[in-house]
């Protein structure tokens, strides 16, 4: 049978450090509070003469092609993850697509936010495993700082999110020895949509957008933390143990972990509860905030350049967010 493999990994984060200390001035927070409840100390925001999510995208494309040594031409189907495209519709996907002169292939667009790069790659698994495409581009990419609230009523939310994209390329490996993607794992709860949303501008409305949406925070991410925190510590658990179960595999089976960059605390909480070391789960929100569908492919990426993540190693990816949705990946590198 056809395995999808992960060939290639890469990122690109925009040049502008935003640190704690930077958001002190404009709204009434502290360095020590975002560091002790999130653990974030800085992020990057884009620069908007320079950066869209599509153009980073594509740099992120060309340097996980270029990590697994492959020409662009090569990639017959894009799957793009974003809840912040640059235009309403068309999705960043064909955006993409023509950034990288591929023009013709399909381009598929989700938006299932911080789940949104393990629902792209159980697509890409599929399609491989299933003999439609043999080398299939996965990206997650984010603007968000253009929609953060910068002032005392966005505080909550404004200190967590930021920008960047990240990119993964999966091809078909006939190989039997090699596992590749052992499994993806996909859940939602849409009775919790509107603990983490962004209600406006929609289509269900006699006015898609007004004067009042946007005075009225309507254009803004509304979250309610304390409802998302309980949920995630639960489902990370629960869908990073389905992941195992399903492959006959144990916690100590895992090289690595990956989580959904949404919280330090969630990380650092899920860590505990699976008995992992410091050695088994790599963060790095620390230095970009949470980039939504992008902070799973920033992180892959990151580990493998640093050596963190190796040839032979076990990853084990999972995530929640926005739907409520959440997810789980083992991938053999
Ligand atoms: N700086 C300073 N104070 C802030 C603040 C900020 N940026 N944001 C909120 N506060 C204040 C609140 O107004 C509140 O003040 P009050 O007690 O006077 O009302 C106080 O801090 C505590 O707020 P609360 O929301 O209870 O804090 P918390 O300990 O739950 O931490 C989160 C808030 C958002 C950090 C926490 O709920 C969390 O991590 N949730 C998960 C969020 C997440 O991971 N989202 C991404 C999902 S993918």
């Amino acid at each position: 049978m056809t395995k999808a493999k992960v060939i290639g990994l890469g990122h690109y984060v925009p040049e502008r450090v935003v640190t704690n200390f930077d958001l002190e001035k404009v709204m009434d927070t502290s360095d020590s509070w975002i560091r002790e409840r999130t653990g974030i100390a800085e992020r990057r925001y884009f620069d908007p003469e320079k950066d869209t999510v599509a153009n980073m995208a594509a740099k992120a494309s060309r340097d996980a092609a270029e990590q697994a040594g492959i020409d662009i031409s090569e990639i017959e189907f894009i799957v793009f993850a974003t809840i912040t495209p640059d235009y309403f519709f068309p999705g960043s996907g064909v955006l993409l697509q023509r950034e990288l002169g591929l023009e013709g292939i399909g381009a598929l667009d989700i938006r299932n936010a911080c789940s949104g790069f393990i629902y792209a790659l159980s697509i890409a698994e599929q399609y491989i495993k299933a003999n439609t495409y043999r080398t299939v581009l996965v990206i997650g990419a984010e603007i968000q700082s253009s929609a953060l609230e910068m002032n005392d009523r966005g505080r909550g939310v404004s200190v967590i999110f930021a920008d960047g994209a990240g990119a993964a390329i999966v091809q078909a490996e006939d190989n039997e020895q090699i596992e590749g993607i052992l499994s993806t794992h996909l859940h939602a709860d849409g009775r919790f949509a509107e603990e983490l949303y962004v209600k406006d501008p929609g289509s269900s409305r006699k006015h898609r957008l007004t004067k009042e949406m946007i005075d009225e925070v309507g254009i803004r991410a509304h979250m309610n933390g304390n409802m998302v925190f309980k949920h995630a510590v639960v489902k990370f658990q629960e869908v990073i143990n389905e992941a195992l179960e399903a492959n006959n595999l144990e916690i100590g089976d895992i090289d690595l972990l990956i989580p959904h960059q949404a919280n330090l605390r969630i990380s650092q909480f899920v860590q505990k509860q699976l008995g992992l070391g410091d050695d088994q789960v790599f963060n790095n929100i620390m230095r970009y905030g949470n980039t939504t569908a992008a902070s799973i492919p920033i992180a892959m990426s990151e580990a493998w350049q640093k050596a963190v993540l190796k040839p032979g190693d076990l990853l084990c990816i999972a995530a929640f967010g926005s739907g409520f949705t959440w997810a789980s990946s083992l991938i053999k590198f």
